[in-house]
């Protein structure tokens, strides 16, 4: 695993011609954000050694290297979620690679279901903390000498990096919310009364991805900032059923508001 993770590690630094320390997963709600890293050079997975193969025709995916918010950045267009088949390790292959590749900052999107009643579809939520519910962990197996075996997970999502998300809101205008994101395998959404049950967990949001990779980047020492688009309401009394069309166009409707808090972070950062 460890032999792998540096094979393409190596690949990719021989085709670097930036170092970047900050990294940006593209979920929904970010993709356009694609449109404003300048000095662009891209890799796409399907040449990438030992890269997870994309299931989806027409959509490979690609590493994007360029600059963003006057950093040097690397961003992932394409990610692999669990519920396609992909391993946990092959899930979360991309955060380990990024940590030879020297990222010291991880940004992530998503879209999520609210279960928080305050919450609207369309407002964007800060993940202060997640509850993980997937079957597998991904660092389930022979311990990686990224981190310690039994990794800490009481500052997920930094702290720092939160702050400064909300002074930029703020300023901008911009609403947000924050909360817990609840990770949980899909595909199906879910039924009301589990939506009830992740709530009463604690859970603001629930989506199906995002856990893993920030579980693997925290095990790595990188520090993890997130936010999920609210795309749909699992909240008693509102909810209505979902479809991943509507999902897209909530999502969608938020990406400016989400690509100026992320832009302005990697910025300030
Ligand atoms: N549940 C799980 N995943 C999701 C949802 C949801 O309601 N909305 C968008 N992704």
């Amino acid at each position: 695993m460890l032999e792998k993770i540096q094979e393409t590690a190596a690949f990719l630094k021989a085709k670097m011609q930036t170092h970047p320390e900050t990294a940006i997963i593209l979920g929904t709600g970010l993709g356009s954000l694609v449109h404003e890293i300048t000095d662009k050079y891209e890799i796409s997975y399907k040449d990438i050694p030992n890269f997870p193969l994309s299931t989806v025709e027409g959509h490979s995916g690609k590493l994007i290297f360029g600059k963003l918010g006057g950093k040097d950045i690397l961003a992932m267009q394409g990610r692999f979620h669990f519920y396609e088949g992909y391993s946990m390790q092959q899930v979360t292959f991309p955060v380990r690679v990024m940590r030879e590749l020297g990222i010291k900052t991880l940004f992530v999107s998503n879209a999520a279901g609210g279960m928080n009643p305050d919450f609207e579809i369309g407002d964007l939520m800060i993940i202060t903390d997640h509850i993980n519910l997937f079957p597998e962990h991904p660092l389930r197996g022979k311990n990686i000498d990224y981190g310690p075996r039994f990794p800490d997970m009481s500052e997920a999502y930094s702290k720092e990096l939160i702050a400064k998300a909300l002074e930029i809101a703020k300023e901008r205008g911009i609403k947000v919310q924050q909360g817990v994101y609840v990770g949980t395998q899909g595909p199906t959404f879910e039924t009301p009364a589990e939506y009830k049950m992740f709530h009463i967990l604690g859970g603001d949001a629930v989506g199906m991805s995002t856990v893993p990779e920030v579980i693997v980047a925290n095990h790595c020492g990188i520090k993890v900032f997130g936010v999920s688009v609210i795309t749909d309401l699992g909240v008693e009394g509102k909810i209505v059923e979902v479809s991943h069309e509507e999902v897209q166009k909530a999502a969608d409707a938020a990406q400016p508001r989400m690509t100026t808090i992320m832009r302005e972070l990697i910025n300030r950062a």
